[in-house]
């Protein structure tokens, strides 16, 4: 039997409990799969007195410094499950690649900004960077991508990447329920990042798509070209008339090579009701890759929470456990190519839009005529009947006593003309404030 396999584990939280916990639930399945112990034999987090849910630390060796337990000679591989893209996770990751130490971590913020680096820094000195728990929770998604659907050229890889906006989508849709309400239910259940401004920002979901990107296209990660918007103007009103247009408001990730480039999408999206895509609810994640042999592959799952997380980490470590090695973003780093970006401007899909018009004759054609001008093909228009009365100041001073809620859905259209349409709309005050686009995605 070959010698245990010692893991120090930096990061002692959601996640870091739930790897505890799985490493105690299946420490003999994982050592008859595996051929050898794994064995946690150091610990680091910020608070020694903090219970660990029922685990006893004692057992194991304190480190205060988590660069210090991943330089120290007693670990095989640091597991590192504390977050941020820079500060004392870049630090120890870094500290344990350059000793010769295998990485494992769940930290997407840090593949997004330092990915390429960190993979050339494993590398060089021969050792592992596993990170399937960053995309999709427990979806083994980045296997997929990197081993099992080598022998495809990939034209697009989208899908539901933030277990919280998902959650929090769904409630919204199904319980009526306020955003503010259902986004500490999500944090409360351990889906939030520690900063929920990540998550409902869209960024988080952008992490995650800039690391599908490079393993879809081979390209070096690139994440300061992801376009992003959050789900936070998302309202119950869009959620109503999105359904009953026949569609779901689902927050995606899309990246596709378009020919002029790679265009990497993060928004608040319509989603046809009935498309696979749309059926993935609460904290459910779903990952498409489109290859050109095996056509579409779809993969779903629980993409945030202790336990289908804690699956993802310890997969990782099996794999380092029975000297699986591959480079890791599936191509060695120097032979990556530059990631391309495609202009948004140049995007092509439908809209939905949704604008409040004074209730008076002649606005829904202002309004009509602003988007054929910009060659916009309008597929439907729903106008919810005389709204509430109201005082409301209007661009050249007038008031309107009524307004009514307008929504519109376009056949698909440049995002360049779109934006030239409702920019027009805008200034020339056809509406009350300003008017509001969510893109539309058919499958
Ligand atoms: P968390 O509950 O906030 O836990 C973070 C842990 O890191 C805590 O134990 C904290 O110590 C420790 N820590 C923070 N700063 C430290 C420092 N300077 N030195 C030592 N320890 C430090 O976070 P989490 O939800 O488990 O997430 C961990 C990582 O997994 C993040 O990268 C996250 O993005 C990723 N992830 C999370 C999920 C999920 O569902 N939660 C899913 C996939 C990936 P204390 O406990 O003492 O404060
Ligand atoms: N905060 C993340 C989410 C955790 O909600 O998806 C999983 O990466």
């Amino acid at each position: 039997m070959s010698e245990p396999l010692k893991i120090g584990l930096a990061g002692l939280g959601t996640v870091g409990v739930g790897v505890l916990d799985l490493l105690r639930a299946h420490e003999d399945l994982l050592e008859r799969r595996c051929g050898r112990r794994i064995e946690i034999v150091a610990v680091s987090a910020r608070s020694r007195k903090k219970r660990r849910g029922d685990h006893d630390m004692d057992r194991y060796v304190w480190f205060d410094d988590p660069v210090a337990m991943a330089r120290s000679e007693g670990i095989d591989v640091l597991v590192e499950l504390m977050g941020g893209e820079d500060g004392p996770a870049k630090a120890a990751v870094e500290a344990a690649l350059s000793a010769g130490h295998h990485v494992v971590t769940a930290n997407k913020a840090l593949l997004a900004h330092h990915g390429t680096a960190l993979a050339r820094l494993a590398e060089e000195n021969g050792v592992a960077l596993n990170f399937e728990a960053a995309v999709a929770g427990g979806i083994p998604i980045v296997k997929t991508m990197r081993e099992a659907l080598a022998g495809n050229r990939v034209s697009r890889v989208f899908g539901i990447l933030n277990g919280t906006c998902n959650y929090i989508l769904t409630k919204m849709e199904d319980e009526e329920r306020d955003f503010a309400d259902v986004l500490k239910e999500a944090q409360d259940l351990g889906y939030a990042e520690a900063d929920p401004t990540f998550d409902i920002g869209g960024f988080d979901a952008a992490h995650k798509l800039s690391i599908l990107t490079s393993l879809a296209f081979g390209t070096e990660i690139n994440f300061t070209d992801v376009y992003v918007e959050g789900i936070e103007n998302i309202t119950l009103n869009d959620i109503r008339y999105a359904r009953g247009l026949g569609y779901r408001i689902k927050l995606l990730g899309v990246a596709a090579d378009t020919g002029e480039g790679i265009e990497q999408r993060v928004h608040p999206t319509l989603v046809p009701i009935g498309s696979p895509i749309a059926e993935v609810n609460g904290v459910f994640n779903a990952v498409v890759v489109q290859g050109d042999f095996v056509d579409d592959v779809m993969l779903s799952g629980r993409g945030a929470g202790a336990h289908p997380t804690a699956s993802a980490v310890v997969a990782d470590i099996a794999d380092i456990a029975r000297g699986n090695a591959v480079p890791p973003l599936g191509i060695p780093a120097d032979r990556l190519e530059k990631c391309t970006r495609a202009r948004m401007r140049a995007h092509e899909g439908g809209y939905y839009v949704a604008m409040e018009l004074p209730d008076r004759p002649g606005q829904v054609a202002a309004v009509a005529r602003a988007f054929a001008d910009e060659n916009i093909s309008i597929e439907s228009i729903v106008q919810k009947g005389r709204a509430i009365s109201r005082t409301v100041p209007l661009r050249d001073g007038e008031t309107a006593e009524q307004t009514a809620p307008f929504i519109l859905i376009t056949h698909d259209t440049l995002e360049s003309a779109m934006r030239a349409a409702l920019e027009r709309i805008e200034r020339e005050g056809y509406c009350v404030g300003r008017p509001r686009m969510i893109r539309i995605e058919r499958f």
